[in-house]
């Protein structure tokens, strides 16, 4: 039985309260029924989801739904505002589990105009090494505005369905998933025996419109747009509530597949359709690029007609061979592009201006705008950028302003209507100092746009922030420690520095002190916590919030350093060696060998690489990080399973020029073969591959002794001898 206590109440009471017809309650009787029974159900919600161990049996559970159901019924009036018959399906919980999706799902580089297009087609060509005469075909399709999923067929049989997440590792929604009607069980025909199938999670627009009619109806929260409550529908705890809403699904990509589907896109979309999916029906096959931008500008006059939000349409290089040479960069694949439509406007009046402070200490204008509705979504505040942005547009609070919004870009404010500016409008004064309680000098360095708080680790208003990265679903991802908590423990001084996250269950007895917190939630929160104290060394390094080192640049040197050891003292020794070198021209092997190979990684120039080094330059900075070392584990960077190949683990340079793959398509192939590829030659580069009218590296290399091959021995390496 469930263990559920409440006090002064005997169980025996309990049970013959429980157990009286609905129709004999008193009022008051029926009012501690609803309350007793709103306490009891959320008992079991989190025993079954959060922490699937339900105690007591699935029919136990209904009849407590049902006896609730009844009693408001009788009692429409004593309907609390926690009642669990408003709750489910109103709420998506964190409680599924995770799935690591066997090929990453990955996201789409944008284009905004014409130019990023050609560059695109421009970029394939090169990487291809295309001749003039050879055609691109490209399937172009409308780019729907939901929530991807992955859904895996064994042997034609639907098995696992899961969200995007952050790429890597998604939720298992099969339940809900199943109850989409799109969702075939079954497939039709033959299937290959593993098949994952991606596509957008979606709701038309008239089903969301119905749905927030009704929502409004019962007194609920309304969904913002189609997208939000696709998202929230499908990460529904209960999946009758997933299936009451209607959710639709495009299928338009494979994951895992025991064989290759087709030999072009356009093909497999063909047998998307046969195996009983949905494709959209607007797709089309191009014959080039100049008609693919016809197909946009035909989807951007349909647009306001569909009946479902699109943002722009995707292009994707049709032959499959291509697309897998052109494999992916960073989390987006090289062959497809997502042409976003122009960003929408509208006017409104701007109220305040308030000042936000970000970890790294940056004051933010941000604009707090009469709240107006762009695209479909309620806006009502938008970023001013910095102190020249607002002087040079000459902004003022009490102006009408145009602001724009482009799919998930924080929305800006782009000019003022200075014809309805009010009279006596101020111009604006950029403040001088930190709006935080210590008011610090906030200082402009020459040279930057930003206005920065010189307040460092004490400044609470960067304190908070940090900590807010710190535990954001990019870096630990501790679900349950919101920002409210972060402000509340900060001001408790429960929580200090990152590391004290990890001491958080020593304040047991103070977290029971608080009010509205009980055992459950306590463990609850130490359970989240506990549940990431092991974390991946990209996740680590993307939490310390060194300013510029963003998801993937940490990435890069997760991959290149692969240990949270030999980082930090390759940090530390590149950071003495900038010291004694200061010299913002010096070339990076005249600094020093550690500083000469963080730079040496391919996208971190000098800028970043001196960010990361005077982090490492800070004493504060090294004894939160040991502080922090001593509480979590990191765990080694993880090569995906690359090949087992004759370059595995080895450090390869190409210089010269490359005649049958671009040095793109050569760097992508020897990653792919497991070896890390450095833009210059030292002592730790195992393997030089010399092209046409190589220069000094080669050089460098013979002096060095270091292995070299032409390319035709690379492509033979390589497994792509000319010809292919
Ligand atoms: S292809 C490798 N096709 O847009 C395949 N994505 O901004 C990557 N999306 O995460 C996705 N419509 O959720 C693709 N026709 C379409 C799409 C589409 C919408 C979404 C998808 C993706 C996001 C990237």
């Amino acid at each position: 039985m469930h263990g559920f206590t409440l006090p002064c109440v005997s169980l025996a009471e309990r049970m013959t309260r429980a157990n009286k017809p609905v129709e004999d309650l008193t009022r008051e009787q029926a009012a501690a029924e609803l309350a007793r029974l709103a306490k009891e159900i959320a008992h079991h919600d989190d025993l079954y989801y959060r922490k699937s161990a339900p105690a007591i049996s699935d029919a136990e559970y209904d009849a407590l739904r049902q006896r609730n159901e009844e009693i408001e019924k009788r009692f429409p009036d004593l309907v609390r505002p926690d009642s669990p018959s408003k709750r489910v399906g109103a709420k998506p919980e964190a409680g599924f589990a995770e799935v690591r999706h066997a090929v990453p799902m990955l996201s789409l580089n944008n284009a905004f105009t014409r130019e990023d297009v050609a560059d695109f087609i421009a970029r394939i060509r090169r990487f291809l090494g295309l001749k003039d005469g050879d055609g691109i075909e490209l399937v172009a399709e409308p780019k729907i505005d939901g929530l991807s999923a992955s859904l895996r067929y064994e042997k034609g049989k639907f098995v696992l369905g899961a969200t995007r997440g952050d790429g890597a590792v998604g939720e298992n929604v099969t339940e809900n998933l199943r109850r989409v009607r799109d969702v075939p069980h079954q497939l039709k025909g033959r299937t290959p025996d593993i098949l994952e199938v991606r596509g957008e999670v979606y709701m038309a627009r008239s089903d969301f419109a119905a749905l927030n009619k009704q929502r409004e109806k019962d007194g609920l929260a309304l969904y913002a747009n189609p997208r939000n409550s696709a998202s929230g529908s499908l990460r529904q705890i209960d999946p009758s509530v997933t299936a009451e809403r209607k959710l639709r699904f495009f299928a338009y990509s494979w994951g895992e597949i025991s064989e290759t589907p087709a030999d072009s896109y356009w093909h497999f979309l063909e047998r998307l359709g046969r195996w009983g999916f949905h494709v959209n029906p607007k797709a089309k096959l191009c014959k080039s690029p100049d008609e693919a931008l016809a197909f946009y500008e035909q989807v951007a006059g349909l647009r306001a007609k569909l009946d479902y939000d699109i943002d722009g349409v995707v292009y994707k290089v049709s032959r499959i061979d291509w697309q897998q040479r052109l494999g992916m960069v960073s989390r987006a694949p090289r062959w497809a592009i997502a042409h976003k439509f122009p960003a929408e406007h509208a006017e409104t009046v701007l109220n305040k201006i308030t000042i936000q402070v970000g970890r790294t200490g940056t004051l933010t204008p941000v604009a707090n705008l009469e709240p107006v509705t762009v695209g479909g979504v309620v806006v009502a505040r938008a970023t001013l950028h910095n102190e020249d942005y607002i002087a040079e547009k000459d902004i003022r609070e009490g102006d009408t302003v145009v602001i724009q919004r482009a799919g998930d870009v924080i929305p800006q404010v782009l000019e003022v209507v200075k014809a309805k500016r009010p009279r006596g409008a101020k111009e604006y004064a950029f403040p001088t100092k930190c709006p935080c309680p210590l008011k610090s000098d906030a200082v402009r360095e020459p040279g930057e746009a930003a206005r920065r708080c010189t307040g460092a680790l004490a400044c609470p208003f960067q304190q908070f922030e940090r900590l807010r990265h710190f535990v954001s679903r990019d870096a630990f991802d501790i679900e349950g420690l919101g920002h409210v908590h972060i402000e509340k423990f900060r001001a408790e001084s429960l929580i200090d520095t990152p590391a004290d996250i990890f001491r958080l269950h020593k304040h047991k007895a103070k977290l029971l002190e608080r009010e509205g917190w009980g055992e459950q939630s306590v463990t609850n929160l130490f359970d989240a916590i506990e549940a990431r104290r092991t974390i991946p060394l990209d996740k680590f390094i993307y939490a310390l919030g060194i300013r510029q080192v963003g998801q993937a640049t940490a990435r890069l040197l997760a991959k290149h350093y692969r240990s949270l050891d030999r980082w930090q003292a390759e940090m530390r020794e590149a950071q003495k060696e900038r010291k004694k070198n200061p010299d913002e021209m010096k070339r990076a092997e005249e600094v020093g060998p550690h500083y000469a190979e963080l730079r040496s990684i391919e996208q971190i120039g000098f800028g970043v690489a001196d960010e990361i080094v005077e982090f490492f330059g800070e004493s504060h900075n090294l004894k939160a990080l040991e502080d922090l070392t001593d509480e979590v584990t990191v765990e080694d960077y993880a090569p995906p399973a690359a090949k087992k190949s004759a370059i595995s683990g080895k450090t390869i340079v190409f210089t010269g020029t490359l005649t049958a793959m671009g040095r793109n398509e050569a760097k992508a192939r020897a990653e792919a073969l497991g070896a890390t590829v450095a833009s210059s030659v030292s002592k730790k580069t195992d393997l030089v591959v010399v092209g046409a009218d190589a220069g000094s590296k080669a050089k460098k290399a013979e002096e060095l002794g270091i292995e070299m091959m032409d390319e035709d021995a690379w492509l033979k390496l390589a497994g792509a001898p000319r010809g292919e």
